[in-house]
């Protein structure tokens, strides 16, 4: 059988690879569309954040699925998918690519063009910045891309659509719940059956964007600062909001943080799967092949990209 232990160990990283997902992630993305019917009428989305490409896959599937040979979506309209990534991605049908980052305004700028000014109906965004293990650190960045994320939505999303976007529920979470309200009517905290208890990740649902009369987009909108306790973390009554927290997917779903057998289905024999696609050199890519050949303190090491085979990196996708 051979190099199971990963799989036995997380039933959506195995599941993600039996049905050619190339993370588990893939599976987060399609409980919240279960719960929230994210796709319907959905032309033009934008995947930020998205390598290595789970929920490209998922939105290229779903919403070219619908129409003559895949490729029209609700109403006969051509179905345009646009994903942003720091990081190279292997291709997928109907996604087009942007290597860039979120945080950039020539970034909106180049997806507003691939739509050729028509705005997106749904964004969603699984960002998340290298995890540095501390815990206040990776909150507060990872807020900081959910607004990034915001600000580039303001820019790209038709008003009444829809965004999606990964969240820490740390300490920051009322202010961003408060800034998410002041553009979207309704802000829903969504846990998906696939994304651990054990982590403080959730998904932000935002429904009907209806920015402020007279809001003017831009990039410079102030994020997170380091008074913002004061001001909007401490607020109380009616100015604090407080928005539904909705555990979702099928209950009857698998549980992310328990272990199952590898023969799920009586009388087959389990098989390895191997990841459907790994990201395309990863920044921890260099790391691990430092310590695989015990070059880490050496100075003069050389690079592990250009060497390296794409379908032999670390495996990337229980992390996703
Ligand atoms: C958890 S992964 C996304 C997984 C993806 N949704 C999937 O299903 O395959 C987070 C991604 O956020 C990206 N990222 C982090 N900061 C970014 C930024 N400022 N601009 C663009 N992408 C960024 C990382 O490069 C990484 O690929």
């Amino acid at each position: 059988m051979g190099r199971s232990s990963k799989d036995k160990r997380d039933i959506y990283y195995r599941l993600a690879k039996e049905e050619g997902w190339r993370a588990r992630s893939a599976f987060k993305l399609l409980q919240l569309d279960h719960e929230f019917n994210l796709f319907t009428g959905v032309n033009r989305a934008v995947d930020l954040c998205a390598a290595p490409g789970s929920w490209s896959q998922v939105l290229s599937r779903k919403l070219r699925a619908r129409g003559e040979k895949g490729e029209k979506g609700d109403g006969g309209e051509e179905v345009k998918i646009v994903a942003v990534d720091l990081q190279a991605m292997a291709p997928l049908p109907g996604v087009t690519q942007i290597q860039g980052d979120i945080t950039k305004v020539s970034t909106a700028q180049e997806i507003i063009r691939h739509f050729e000014g028509q705005p997106a109906d749904l964004v969603v965004c699984d960002g998340a910045p290298d995890v540095t293990g501390l815990h206040d650190v990776d909150e507060y960045i990872q807020a900081q891309l959910l607004l990034a994320a915001l600000n580039i939505t303001t820019h790209v999303l038709k008003p009444g659509g829809t965004f999606v976007a990964k969240i820490f529920r740390g300490k920051d979470v009322t202010l961003l719940y408060s800034q998410l309200k002041i553009f979207f009517s309704g802000v829903t905290c969504a846990k998906p059956r696939s994304s651990r208890n054990s982590s403080i990740e959730a998904f932000v649902v935002c429904q009907n964007y209806s920015p402020p009369d007279g809001y003017v987009p831009n990039m410079s909108n102030p994020l997170l600062d380091h008074s913002y306790d004061v001001d909007f973390n401490q607020l109380e009554g009616p100015n604090r909001v407080i928005v539904p927290f909705l555990a979702c997917g099928d209950l009857s779903a698998f549980d992310s943080d328990r272990t199952y057998p590898l023969q799920l289905d009586d009388g087959k024999q389990y098989q390895y799967t191997p990841p459907t696609q790994p990201p395309i050199c990863p920044p921890y890519q260099q790391a691990c092949h430092l310590r695989k050949n015990n070059l880490l303190s050496r100075e003069d090491a050389p690079s592990a990209c250009p060497s390296q085979s794409p379908h032999e990196p670390e495996p990337p996708a229980e992390s996703t």
